[in-house]
């Protein structure tokens, strides 16, 4: 299948275009480079060929970027919660407008199928002990809010002609060339490597669902090969149910992989974002998809790879690994405008 994957020089990206082109489909990416400049490590043996990106911001994009491909799948947006609580008119311009704008092109352009990538932080704060695709969104953030709204307009057009897949994922953790260190599992481990300490500020008792960003990369491939009947117009959360951590539990499971960490605990937080999530659906009902890591398995395989890369504090600390840093300096700078467009070089 010839595919064009949005956000393909992001964290999920970076993995996920050579994961699709490892099973045969034809990869080309659209991003406009934000995090460009971070490169936690080099992989061309096991991450071979990075794709034919173009590199466009999606409010400009037109049906003719889509022309030849048969399917999107749709990552390029304003990444988390705190990103989009920085500017959130900004992030309603790129999250919500932009990606509908991306699935109108490629409509327009005879994409046949589009993926996007969604995410469990629609949930926001669960009432109920376990959320699953048919529970009510509570979404708290303009991240989340994007999220539910992008939802919406692409299932209005789903059709016999545009089959759209929504995965709602769970938060993502494992390497990825593009790292991100702002997100649970990713920071704890650094922390536990750089310093050998992880100080809570917070009892850690909110839940959260993690995954492997392999198993995203395998269910983004299952939700483009599925018979179109199996997934049009459907909600997936990704993850796997067993995979629900309370946050001081994924602290512990950390300390007990990176030898001589401590975990400290601090007060409650008014943080109200915590929920479980049932991915019975995703296990069930995706062909062929089955997610695969335990948080343990992930803090392993960091740990190895920190020690392969030599990991030190100012990696762990570099601007373009925690995403919000990067978009600062990149405006400080004047790289980027107040609407995050670039300037270019003056
Ligand atoms: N990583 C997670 O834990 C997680 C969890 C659930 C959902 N998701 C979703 O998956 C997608 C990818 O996440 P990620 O972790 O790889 O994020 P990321 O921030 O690493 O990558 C996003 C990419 O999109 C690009 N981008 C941002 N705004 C753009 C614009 N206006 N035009 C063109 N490109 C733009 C950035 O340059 C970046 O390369 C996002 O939509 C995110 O909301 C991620």
């Amino acid at each position: 299948m010839r595919v064009l994957v949005t956000g393909t020089e992001g964290y999920i990206g970076a993995r996920l275009a050579p994961w699709l082109t490892r099973h045969d489909h034809e990869v080309a990416g659209l991003d406009t480079g934000y995090y460009r400049d971070g490169t936690l490590y080099l992989d061309p043996i096991g991450l071979p060929s990075s794709p034919r990106t173009v590199y466009k911001d999606l409010r400009t994009v037109t049906p003719a970027d889509f022309e030849g491909f048969e399917a999107v799948v749709h990552l390029a947006e304003l990444s988390n919660d705190p990103l989009g609580q920085n500017q959130p008119e900004v992030t309603f311009r790129i999250n919500h407008e932009g990606s509908v704008r991306i699935a109108h092109a490629a409509r327009r352009a005879g994409v046949k199928r589009l993926v996007y990538a969604s995410s469990c932080s629609v949930y926001g704060a669960g009432a109920a002990d376990f959320v699953d695709e048919t529970s009510p969104a509570n979404p708290q953030t303009a991240y989340a809010q994007c999220k539910t709204l992008v939802e919406r307009d692409l299932k209005g057009m789903a059709d016999r002609d545009f089959t759209v897949v929504f995965l709602r994922n769970a938060t993502a953790y494992g390497p990825s060339p593009r790292m991100r260190f702002d997100i649970v599992l990713n920071d704890l481990c650094a922390l536990a490597w750089t310093r050998k300490k992880i100080a809570m500020t917070s009892d850690g008792s909110p839940w959260r669902p993690i995954v492997h960003i392999e198993d995203i990369c395998e269910a983004m491939r299952c939700a483009l090969e599925a018979p179109a009947a199996a997934v049009n117009g459907e909600i997936f959360n990704v993850g796997a149910t067993r995979e629900n951590y309370r946050i001081r539990e994924i602290a512990q499971i950390i300390a007990e992989v990176f030898p001589g960490c401590e975990v400290s605990m601090g007060p409650p937080s008014g943080d109200n974002r915590s929920y479980r999530v049932s991915f019975e659906k995703v296990a069930t009902r995706l062909p062929n998809f089955k997610a695969r890591w335990t948080a343990r398995m992930g803090a392993e395989e960091l740990r190895r790879l920190f020690a392969r890369i030599e990991m030190s504090t100012e990696t762990y600390e570099f601007r373009a690994f925690t995403r919000l840093k990067q978009l600062k300096y990149l405006q400080r700078t004047g790289q980027i405008d107040d609407d995050l467009l670039w300037r270019g070089a003056r």
